[in-house]
């Protein structure tokens, strides 16, 4: 079984003909530049045929550190930012049981923490304040090497490991995960002889989830990263050439016909709030690839029905400048049915002995409805249940996609210039040498 997308609530604001039109004239190129690498940015098609050739001995060998981890630690502390954090973040939320923060831990099945995703200082005090008695091991992750939040984060806990720990000790409880020569982390997993995965230069990072930068951390959570990097090995074949049926194509397709007739904001919906991060995910990976030259759609989430209490508003009847994508997920692997009560002071009688899933469908199918009356064109991606087999399928066909978009704009979707600005007046801010220019220019704004 496969994932599957349904475009029918789209059809009253953009034609079929005119999606069709794109996808015959543009997108079945764009597929080829991705395929063959002759577009923009293809230095970074690492991505595109990864689940392919990542072989088991690759996944043993993480496997296998992983569960060194899992047998030494109560915790393991992953840091790194954006895409060397969200994929991870992402995929084990959504496996991990809700209130799996507040069961208790042990070695052999350790709990997964982040950090270096922020610059949150009391975040920090409470995370160390939390490991001070805690057996626990770090993932450093940075493809660059040089990243200030997760550098601060690591000095922070790599000290405070060696003290807890013991220094040679804490040599065998770090893991970093860096380009395979260059960069600050690189040379210090050399001199302190910690284990190491590479990044590929050719894989950005908001496609590296399938890479060790997210499969390590999924493996430390007990997650099955074969089945997972085997889900995306499914699409990259099911997604390779270009045809009727190919949905990337089609979701590509779709999303710039829409964006053509105005709808500028592109709402990532699920209804099941283990997919929070997935949406966060994805909105890096939409954002950090589309959005440049002044263009791209504005990739938001939210989570359903919650934020039908305070986003639904806006969704049913603000500017029609939106749309959604409703990530459906069919099977609920939890079984709860509603109680009957005889006194029935709720009124909720009438659904008493049905699935508490089988509301949560009506609410998305009466969602749809209203949004769809109310302007709001509707895709649908068809997930069967949440598994790592078909959270593979997901994160490729959302990888491709994003490169077929990308192609579509007329935009590089394989760099991020625009991420440099704000770093380099927080080194001019902070004084940083070889800032000094930059330092007065700043200084002389304030
Ligand atoms: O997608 C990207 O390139 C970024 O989000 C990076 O992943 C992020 O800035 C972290 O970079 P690094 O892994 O070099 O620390």
């Amino acid at each position: 079984e496969k994932i599957k997308l349904d475009i029918n609530s789209v059809l009253k604001f953009v034609s079929e003909k005119e999606i069709r039109q794109i996808e015959s004239e543009e997108a079945t190129k764009a597929i080829d530049m991705v395929k063959n690498g002759t577009g923009e940015g293809n230095d970074f098609l690492g991505w595109y045929d990864l689940p392919s050739r990542t072989s088991m001995k690759e996944l043993d060998e993480i496997i296998e550190v992983a569960n060194d981890l899992r047998n030494s630690c109560e915790y393991v502390v992953s840091v790194g930012i954006g895409g060397s954090y969200l994929g991870a973040k992402a995929v084990i939320e959504a496996l991990n049981n809700s209130f799996d923060a507040y069961t208790s831990t042990s070695k052999g099945a350790p709990k997964v923490l982040f950090a270096g995703q922020n610059i949150g200082e009391e975040y920090l005090a409470e995370l160390q304040e939390f490991l001070k008695d805690k057996k626990f091991g770090i993932i450093v992750i940075s493809k660059s090497g040089t990243t200030t939040e997760p550098a601060i984060a690591f000095r922070l806990l790599k000290e405070q490991l060696e003290a807890q720990a013991g220094k040679e000790a804490a040599k065998n409880l770090i893991v970093a995960i860096t380009d395979a020569k260059r960069g600050a982390l690189r040379q210090l997993a050399t001199e302190e002889s910690y284990r190491t995965f590479v990044i590929e230069d050719n894989v950005g990072g908001r496609f590296s989830v399938l890479t060790p930068v997210g499969l390590l951390p999924i493996a430390v959570a007990g997650y099955d990263i074969k089945k997972l990097v085997k889900g995306a090995a499914e699409m990259e074949k099911e997604l390779a050439n270009a045809s009727d049926s190919n949905m990337a194509e089609l979701y590509a397709s779709t999303r710039n016909a829409l964006y053509r007739a105005g709808k500028k904001t592109e709402i990532l919906v699920n209804y099941n709030p283990k997919l929070h991060f997935f949406g966060e995910w994805w909105k890096q990976l939409y954002g950090e690839s589309e959005g440049k030259d002044h263009k791209g759609i504005f990739p938001a989430a939210v989570d359903f029905s919650t934020d039908l209490h305070s986003m639904g508003q806006w969704i049913q009847d603000g500017e029609r400048t939106i749309f959604e994508t409703v990530i459906s997920v069919e099977k609920s692997k939890s079984e709860k049915l509603i109680p009957s009560d005889e006194a029935n002071l709720d009124g909720l009688n009438y659904i008493a002995g049905k699935h508490v899933d089988d509301v949560n469908k009506m609410a998305e199918l009466g969602t749809r409805i209203a949004h769809v009356d109310g302007g709001v064109p509707n895709m649908r991606i068809i997930v069967p249940e949440l598994s790592e087999e078909y959270l593979g399928q997901l994160i490729y066909f959302f990888e491709i996609s994003c490169g077929i978009s990308g192609y579509l704009l007329g935009v590089n979707p394989f760099n991020q210039p625009g991420v440099e600005a704000y770093k380099k007046n927080m080194f001019a801010l902070l004084e940083k040498p070889g800032y000094e220019e930059a330092t007065k220019e700043i200084k002389a704004k304030l």
